[in-house]
Parts: structure tokens; sequence; C-alpha cells
């Protein structure tokens, strides 16, 4: 490891443990004074090692930190992107230490928001401060925007953007917030698939009923809700919307080939997830499944009565959240446009639907024949003694297509977590293996896009 990461590690992650501290869920009003609070650490951050002005952007919604330290007009400019808002910690009772006291176990940094994505965006600011303590000066422009919506869908973020075309000017975008293969094995995010997302609701009697004195005659909108869900995958694991399947990107035979080389073991999959076995579209593997494949998700469903005991009734009312991951060219306003179109039509006339659309993002693919992708490729290869292998990833991050639309540049999508961290879910963490590491990998970025 290089010596001032060495030197400075315990340091390091200290300051980290103060912004993990931090309970910023941006989703939940409870803790709008935390999420401010955190950009205000941010901030002072971001001075502290070395951003000659830093600011904090009030939105509609939670302020945006905006930073830069400009060192000549004849170096490149990267723009950092990342988000200091973290996910709900809850259900609270499955994390074996508090979310947001922060721990290291096993080589685990465990905190909400320790790999998503506070402690991915911090290897930047702590890649900055060690060029500039080693070396006085940085190799290239630097701008920084740590946004604090990324989890609630990056509206104001995208007011933002493009009001801000020539504040957020640079060369490229540098974004640490994805995984890489294994620590073995790294890799460099090429694809991120979109999403539309829809809240449905049936209702059926205009009051909740006797399910002994109505059950029978009238229809419940609950089973007719599983029934209408149901349908809308086949026994091939398709999806049957009308229409879905229309744009989406053909992968040639010879791509698939080239992803299928990057090593992945089903058994370990499974083992990881305690699944007797995987799922999905009939003729795609499990790697193809979450990046070049488009899915639809009920994310949670609910209705009627769940309280204790059981209380006999026949509910007024059903509801669903639903999330679809789409992939090149599909359009996400035009996809919740078909399943609200087809959801309605195979509803029965027993009850009535309604479609509520949610925030939704454009997938993206990101240019790889360019000056800044080769800098990634090469600081891996320096770093880590590997040439990263490309990979589309089957989350989401919307600004990005955003970025590519209203700034004209594609992003570099640098991250170093791992599929097991557990991001949104109990017992999130980062490795301090990839957390130093990435702060070397990132530092040594910066060296070769200014070269
Ligand atoms: N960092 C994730 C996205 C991600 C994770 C991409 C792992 C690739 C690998 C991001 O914070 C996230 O959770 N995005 C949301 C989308 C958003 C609109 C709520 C997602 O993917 O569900
Ligand atoms: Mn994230
Ligand atoms: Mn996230």
């Amino acid at each position: 490891m290089n010596s001032y990461i060495n030197e400075n590690q315990s340091r390091f992650l200290d300051e980290l443990f103060d912004l993990l501290r931090i309970p910023s869920v941006s989703a939940d009003p409870q803790y709008k004074n935390d999420v401010t609070r955190c950009a205000l650490f941010v901030k002072e951050q971001l001075l502290k090692v070395g951003c000659t002005k830093a600011e904090i952007c009030e939105t509609a919604g939670h302020p945006i930190v905006y930073a830069e330290r400009f060192v000549n007009e004849n170096l490149p400019t990267v723009l950092v992107y990342g988000h200091y808002d973290v996910q709900p910690a809850d259900p609270l009772e499955l994390w074996h230490t508090p979310p947001f006291e922060p721990i290291i176990r096993d080589g685990n940094i465990y905190a909400r928001g320790s790999g998503d994505d506070k402690g991915q965006f911090f290897m930047h600011l702590k890649a900055m401060e060690m060029l500039l303590q080693v070396n006085g000066e940085m190799p290239c422009n630097i701008k920084f925007m740590i946004e604090g919506e990324e989890e609630v869908g990056s509206d104001n973020l995208g007011i933002f953007v493009k009001n801000n075309k020539e504040k957020l000017k640079s060369d490229a975008i540098l974004i640490s917030d994805t995984c890489i293969i294994s620590n073995e094995t790294p890799s460099l995010t090429v694809g991120l698939r979109g999403l539309s997302y829809v809240e449905v609701s049936l209702t059926g009697p205009n009051r909740d009923l006797h399910s002994g004195m109505y059950g029978g005659a009238v229809e419940n909108p609950i089973n007719v809700l599983c029934e209408m869900i149901a349908s809308l995958k086949d026994k091939d694991g398709k999806i049957t919307i009308p229409g879905f399947y229309d744009k989406v990107e053909v992968i040639s035979a010879e791509e698939r080939a080239e992803m299928a080389k990057a090593p992945f073991n089903e058994e370990d999959y499974k083992k990881a997830l305690n699944i007797d076995a995987v799922f999905g579209e009939k003729g795609y593997s499990t790697p193809e499944r979450v990046s070049i494949r488009p899915t639809l998700d009920v994310n949670g469903i609910w209705g009627g009565y769940t309280g204790e005991g059981a209380k006999t009734v026949l509910p007024s009312k059903a509801h669903a959240k639903i999330s679809m991951r789409l992939v090149p060219n599909q359009e996400p306003d035009e996809i919740t446009e078909l399943f609200a179109n087809y959801f309605k039509s195979i509803a029965p006339a027993t009850v009535k639907v309604e479609v509520n659309p949610h925030h939704g993002g454009e997938p993206v693919v990101t240019e790889t024949d360019s000056h800044a992708y080769r800098a990634a490729v090469r600081a891996f290869e320096n770093v880590w003694g590997k040439t990263p292998i490309p990979t589309r990833e089957g989350g989401s991050i919307p600004i990005v297509a955003l970025f590519k639309k209203e700034l004209g540049i594609s992003s570099i999508l640098m991250g170093f977590g791992l599929h097991s961290d557990a991001i949104h879910s109990p017992n999130e963490h980062y490795g301090v293996f990839n957390f130093l590491k990435g702060i070397e990998t990132i530092a040594d970025f910066y060296k070769e896009i200014g070269k």
C-alpha cells in the first residue's frame, strides 16, 4: 500500500465514521435536520482536503454540496458526483450493531451508507488530500457535486444540472457508486439499468365487509391484485405487457460471449442467498438476467388486516408497489404508460384500478473509447496489477443519463463495492480494503487523466 494511505488510514476511517454517524435518510422527513447537518459536514470536509470553494446549494428538497479546486486551464477538469443521503435503516431489529454507530468487524465497516454511498464518495476527498499533501498540487482541475436525494430519485438535482451547465462544465464525470466483480477481479461498470416505478391500487366494495356475510358474492380486491400481478409474467419469466420488449437492445452473440468471460459461480451465488434455485427469463444466464435484460418485480404489497390474530374481513382496497428495471433503449415514461394501460385492461369489472407513477430513470451505456475511460483502465492496471473487466450492472443511477443528455458527458463508473455488501439491507458494510484501495486507484486516475 502507498505510504501516505498507510500512515493516515486510521484517521481516514475516523473521519468516515463521523460522516456515517449522521443519519441522512432522505426519504423520511423526520431526518430532515440530519440531512442538512450532513450536507454541512461534507462541505467542511471538502474545504479541509483542499477545495478552494465549497457551497451549499439549496433546492426544493435536500441541499446539494458543490465544491472545486481549479489548478490551471491546460489541465482537464473532473467532476466527481456522489450522494450523501442514505436509505432508511429499517428493519432495525435485523442489524447486529446499530446502523448509525459504525464499527469494523472482520475487515468491514458496518453502517448504513458505508458502501452506498458515503464510504465511496469519501474516497475521492481522501485521494485529493493525499495528492495535495504528497505532491503539493492536483494533477487535474476538480469539481465535486455531492447530492442528498439520490435514493429518492434525484429530481431536484436534475433541475440543478439543467440550470448550472456552465458551473458543471468538465471533461469527465467520475462516480464511485457501483461494484467490482470481486477483490481479486476488478471491473469498471459500463452500463446501468433504468427504472420505471408505479404504485397500483384496486378498490372493490366501498368499505371493508364482513367476510362471512359477503364473502363469496363480492370479489376481494386482494385476490384480484394477486391474479393480475401473477399474470404479468409467464412460465418462461417473460413479461406479458404488450410492447414491453419492443425497444430492448439486442446484444450480439459476440458481445454475450465476451460478457460470459467474467467469472461467475452460480453455486456460490445460491449459497450466499440461501436459495436452492435461481429464476429468470428463459434463454439467459444469471449475470445476463441482472444486466442486459429488463425485469418486473413487486416491491411491496398490502391491504386488509395484517395485525395480531385474525379479523374476518373482506377488504375494500389492495395496493402494490411495482418496479421495472429497464435496459437500452427502453424509455421509462413509455414503459410506465404501457404498464398502466395494460394493467387497467386486465382488471375485471369488479374492481376500480388506479396507477400512480413514481420517479423513473433511463438506462445507460457509457463510452469506453475515450481518454477518461482509458485513464480509468490504467489506474486499475497500475494499482491492482490487473486490467478491469467492463461490466453492466443491474442497479440504477438515473442522473447518469441526464449528465449525458444535458452536459454531453459520459460518466466513468468507478465503484469499489461488492455485491455482498448488503446495500439497502440490514448490516450494510464496506470493506476497509476496498476503501483504501479505492483511494489509491482514484488518486491514480486523477494523475492518469492529467497526463
Ligand atoms: N448505488 C445505487 C445503484 C447501484 C448499486 C448501481 C449497485 C450499481 C450497483 C444507488 O444508490 C441506488 O440505490 N439507486 C436506486 C435508484 C433510485 C432511483 C432510487 C436503485 O437502483 O434502486
Ligand atoms: Mn448509491
Ligand atoms: Mn442506493
